[in-house]
């Protein structure tokens, strides 16, 4: 049997209807911004393995801090133990994030991520013995799959079976340079209640609701008020942490700072899975207790599992050299000048960009719509030219490992304007 057939016979994919699924794609090998199939066909790595991979496949300084780190703690309980590698990236994180953030927690994923800041928030105030039920997220937002994680995301079709469990949200619509003084007034009113727990966005660009970006200017406003009113704040940086937006984290585009944050995805390189929530002082403080069940009483198998920590920390002195703060600044540069040519085009509509990130809307007249058609064709196409990049619905995005070449981004930018001229 093939691996495919292999493959249908045992594994359910995510995000998969797999009664009309077609074959799943055979990657062999991963090297640089290269995959590689299993005919020898290379695809370049155009969305970076769902927004995960910053330097680039196989880098042998992430490679070298994985066995070192097998050969020294593959693996520890992290209750009553701790490693020099959990320190340490916790350290390296605290020094990068801003002041008051102070403390890191350690968890899996991104979904986990932000499902640890959530329930943080949430017992910031029960330890405090002034409960505050209520959430407030952006409209369009994707923080996740697990339930408190969907809770406070956009609703609709992805999780709809799942709604009525959910927890009561409010949701202010999706800034743009129109709705300012609309979206200002109604957060007033949601936060003056007082009894809004936390506000979470997306900061600077919502990844799934498809790479839709927004101002820091807006972002200040609404977290000057959240602030105001005794609400805490959590910016989900799991996919625009680490470079995305052409700095460090998103946040460091901001005036206004989080309470907390979520990290995952580019901190580990896109390598091994872990997820951290960086808090600040203020809100760990509110766990010290002489009561055992004010402490936070959560944790995971791999909580601060060493090879991620060894692979986070490796990450981190790649994004201290200098190659890969020039190659980030070439991304961005090489984003703008492809953003000049598209908006040439007829077909294209809603151009934008935010540091590495460049995204538009392909113009099909059916609207826009997670399932549009046009999504399976581009996907086909970039596939046929020796790239993978996954669409969502009808918007195309472009965000590479930051190792990326001139010659190969260049690849992906005529791939495009050669689909866009087949439409
Ligand atoms: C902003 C944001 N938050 C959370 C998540 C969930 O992360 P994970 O898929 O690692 O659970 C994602 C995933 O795309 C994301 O983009």
């Amino acid at each position: 049997m093939s691996l495919i057939e292999r493959d249908k016979e045992v594994v359910w994919h995510p995000f998969t209807q797999h009664k009309t699924a077609g074959d799943h794609l055979e990657i062999v090998k991963a090297s640089g911004v290269l995959l590689f199939d299993a005919d020898g066909k290379e695809y370049i790595d155009a969305n970076s393995s769902w927004w995960v991979n910053v330097h680039g496949h196989a880098h042998p300084h992430i490679g070298k801090a994985i066995s070192d780190q097998f050969n020294t703690v593959d693996h520890v309980v992290f209750a009553g133990v701790t490693h020099s590698k959990a320190v340490e990236i916790a350290e390296r994180i605290v020094e990068k994030s801003p002041d008051n953030l102070k403390k890191v927690f350690f968890s899996d994923n991104g979904s986990t991520a932000v499902e640890v800041g959530l329930k943080v928030a949430f017992q910031y105030f029960h330890n405090q013995d002034k409960p505050r039920k209520k959430v407030v997220a952006l409209n369009g937002a994707y923080h996740g799959d697990t339930f408190g994680a969907m809770s406070v995301g956009q609703r609709g079709y992805f999780n709809a079976p799942f709604e009525s469990f959910f927890f009561d949200v409010d949701y202010l619509d999706f800034p743009t340079s129109e709705n300012r003084e609309a979206i200002l007034s109604h957060a007033r009113e949601l936060f003056s209640s007082k009894e809004v727990a936390v506000f979470i966005v997306e900061p600077l660009v919502q990844g799934a609701a498809g790479m839709r970006m927004y101002s820091p200017e807006i972002l200040d406003e609404l977290t000057a008020i959240a602030h105001e009113f005794g609400s805490l704040v959590i910016f989900d940086e799991v996919m625009t942490g680490f470079g995305r937006t052409g700095k460090l984290f998103a946040m460091d585009h901001c005036k206004n700072k989080p309470d907390i944050v979520a990290l995952s995805k580019g901190l580990t390189a896109g390598v091994m899975a872990m997820g951290l929530t960086v808090a600040s002082q203020e809100i760990y403080d509110a766990f010290l207790s002489e009561e055992k069940t004010k402490a936070f009483l959560h944790g995971h198998s791999f909580t601060a599992n060493p090879i991620s920590c060894a692979v986070a920390c490796a990450s981190l002195d790649i994004f201290e050299e200098k190659e890969t703060i020039e190659n980030i600044a070439s991304l961005v540069n090489w984003g703008t000048e492809f953003i000049d040519e598209l908006k040439t085009l007829h077909n294209v509509r809603n151009t934008r960009q935010s540091g590495t990130i460049v995204a538009f809307e392909l113009e099909t007249g059916e609207g826009d719509t997670y399932f549009s058609d046009i999504r399976e064709r581009a996907y086909d196409y970039f596939l046929e030219q020796g790239i993978l990049l996954r669409p969502l619905g009808n918007t195309l995005f472009v965000n590479p490992p930051y190792s990326i070449s001139k010659v190969e981004y260049t690849k992906i930018k005529e791939a495009i304007l050669s689909f866009l001229q087949s439409i």
